[in-house]
């Protein structure tokens, strides 16, 4: 399997990556067009995954897909395994994990109106243990969380349950299930888990969005961006007042050492860390994949993260 390229800086800092600052929000724009569906190779010339051929990339993808299945469930099985789920100062107290959770979520849905929510389907790319579903669910139509993992999976249906507005779905960790594919999604998004994959899976699951997406469909995410690319980076302050105080508990996260060695132990010689993107690759790359017709709106705040929202 291919490694993702890493850094001093970057490795240094693997064990504070989490979710956790907000999007902007440009809700009350709408786009104009309808969306254009092709198949994979056009959208990523010029890179290893379009000279491969598609037979090739197919199957690196379920190789990699496999690899990344068995080690989130050997961290779904580890002591830590809701460190992995947030990495946050005092993620062992549920009160503090809990008020991270609400924060978390609120960030999610930053923008979208009591009206829009409740008529709204929502997916979760990468719902983990199901830590945000309490502060989502509630209010918006439906909730549908997916993840590789089916420890986590089983998890949320032990905990959380399933009624007939909440399923949860374990799938194959690059692209939606078909299962799920029977209604349209008003908000897509996937906290703090593209942070943790490849390229050629964060494109599988782009593409296989924008095919299903009808509009409109507001897509978060975030993914890793080069610290040595310092391009477009913003004051958090720069955010509207709200936004900012919400924020503040989220940055600068720093996990105590003992913490960070157990966790480099299992991250170490694992896919753990994702594809980091140039701001200019990244920007090129969503151009190339939604189209004149999608808005999209890059925010960053830190070197190492672009919170990524795509308006189709
Ligand atoms: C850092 S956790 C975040 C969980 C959740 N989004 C939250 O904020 O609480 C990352 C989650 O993404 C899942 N994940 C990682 N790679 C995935 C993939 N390729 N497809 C689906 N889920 C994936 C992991 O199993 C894990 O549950």
């Amino acid at each position: 399997m291919e490694k993702p390229p890493t850094c001093a800086h970057q490795k240094s800092r693997i064990a504070q990556i989490r979710w956790g600052t907000p999007v902007s929000s440009s809700l009350g724009q709408q786009p104009h067009s309808t969306l254009l569906i092709g198949s994979i190779p056009q959208f990523f010339g010029g890179s290893q995954f379009m000279q491969d051929n598609e037979t090739e990339a197919a199957s690196k993808l379920k190789d990699t897909c496999s690899v990344l299945k068995s080690e989130w469930t050997q961290r779904s099985s580890s002591a830590r395994a809701r460190f992995y789920i947030a990495s946050h100062p005092g993620w062992q107290d549920s009160k503090k994990w809990t008020e991270q959770a609400r924060i978390d979520a609120s960030f999610v849905l930053l923008g979208l109106n009591e009206a829009q929510c409740t008529d709204m389907n929502v997916l979760e790319i990468g719902c983990g243990n199901g830590r945000l579903v309490p502060f989502i669910a509630s209010r918006v139509k439906t909730y549908t969380g997916i993840d590789i993992c089916r420890n986590f999976v089983d998890e949320c249906k032990n905990r959380l349950g399933e009624t007939r507005t909440i399923r949860f779905v374990e799938n194959n960790g690059s692209d939606l299930p078909e299962s799920i594919c029977d209604r349209h999604y008003g908000l897509v998004f996937a906290a703090a888990v593209f942070i943790h994959c490849p390229f050629n899976v964060i494109a599988s699951y782009l593409v296989s969005i924008r095919q299903v997406a009808k509009r409109p469909t507001v897509l978060r995410f975030q993914v890793l961006t080069d610290p040595k690319d310092l391009s477009d980076i913003i004051p958090v302050e720069s955010l509207d007042p709200e936004a900012y105080e919400r924020s503040k508990n989220c940055h600068d996260v720093v996990v105590k050492e003992q913490d960070a060695a157990q966790e480099h132990d299992l991250v170490e010689e694992s896919s753990y860390q994702g594809h980091l993107f140039r701001m200019d690759e990244l920007r090129s790359f969503l151009a190339d994949l939604f189209g004149d017709s999608a808005i999209v709106n890059l925010i960053r705040f830190d070197p190492l993260i672009a919170n990524c929202e795509v308006l189709l």
